[in-house]
């Protein structure tokens, strides 16, 4: 695959089979992420992967907390801060179109909690990784960590494996630093979920748009 095939296909998926990647697989996926370019060569990412027994035992530590309305409390501040005017309505346009494939409707809000409360089963992904830097770090190495885990998704695809990056996952840093062994000092930026995607999910069906070349850049001669 080139990588503008990689690019084109490779789109966010929220429903995987449970057969687990071989670790030599992540292994060899991470080798290759690594020579991701990074600021002074920095490379302030850490990527901690979580399988098996210690998953499952995440999974329900993180559902506990994100069920019982706590408040999130994400190394970095909240996703959304700043977020109005455009942005604002691409986000609504984003729930549109994922809660429109589900068949969920604007009112209903148990069906939006329950949805939103799956990104803490990682989607039923038998693997679910975390890319944490430093917490004293700011935006510009938050830029590379945004670099590497691009390189990961991409090399994903090129492995005929699907992920989802999750914000979420970094709502609730707790149960994912004991159980993550998340380097002392460091801040969680986001979760991913990857495996192998499960094609008759509803919700894989989903394919969001994208502003246009005009919107989003500008050439000056
Ligand atoms: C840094 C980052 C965080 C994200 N967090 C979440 C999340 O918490 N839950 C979720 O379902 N999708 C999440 N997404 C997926 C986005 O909704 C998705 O990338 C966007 O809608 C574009 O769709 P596409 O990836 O299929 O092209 C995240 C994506 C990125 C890049």
């Amino acid at each position: 695959m080139n990588i503008v095939e990689a690019i084109k296909s490779r789109k966010t998926i929220r429903g995987f089979k449970e057969t687990p990647v071989p670790a030599s697989v992540i292994e060899e996926i991470i080798d290759i992420a690594r020579r991701a370019p990074s600021n002074c060569n920095t490379q302030p990412w850490h990527f901690a992967v979580v399988s098996g027994g210690a998953r499952q035992n995440l999974e329900a530590r993180l559902l506990e907390e994100a069920a019982s309305g706590k408040a999130p409390y994400p190394a970095f501040g909240h996703w959304d801060k700043g977020i109005s005017g455009q942005y604002q309505q691409r986000r609504h346009q984003c729930a549109a179109e994922l809660y429109g494939v589900l068949g969920i409707e604007r009112e209903d809000k148990d069906g939006r909690n329950a949805q939103t409360l799956k990104n803490w089963r990682f989607f039923g992904a038998p693997h679910v990784g975390f890319i944490s830097m430093p917490s004293s770090l700011g935006i510009l190495n938050a830029v590379d960590v945004g670099i590497f885990l691009q390189t990961l998704m991409l090399l994903f695809v090129e492995y005929g494996l699907a992920s989802c990056p999750q914000v979420a996952l970094g709502y609730f840093p707790g149960p994912v630093h004991e159980i993550a062994k998340i380097p002392e000092g460091n801040g969680i930026v986001c979760g991913i979920s990857f495996g192998y995607a499960d094609d008759s999910a509803r919700v894989n069906r989903v394919r969001m748009g994208r502003a246009t070349v005009e919107e989003i850049s500008t050439l000056v001669e």
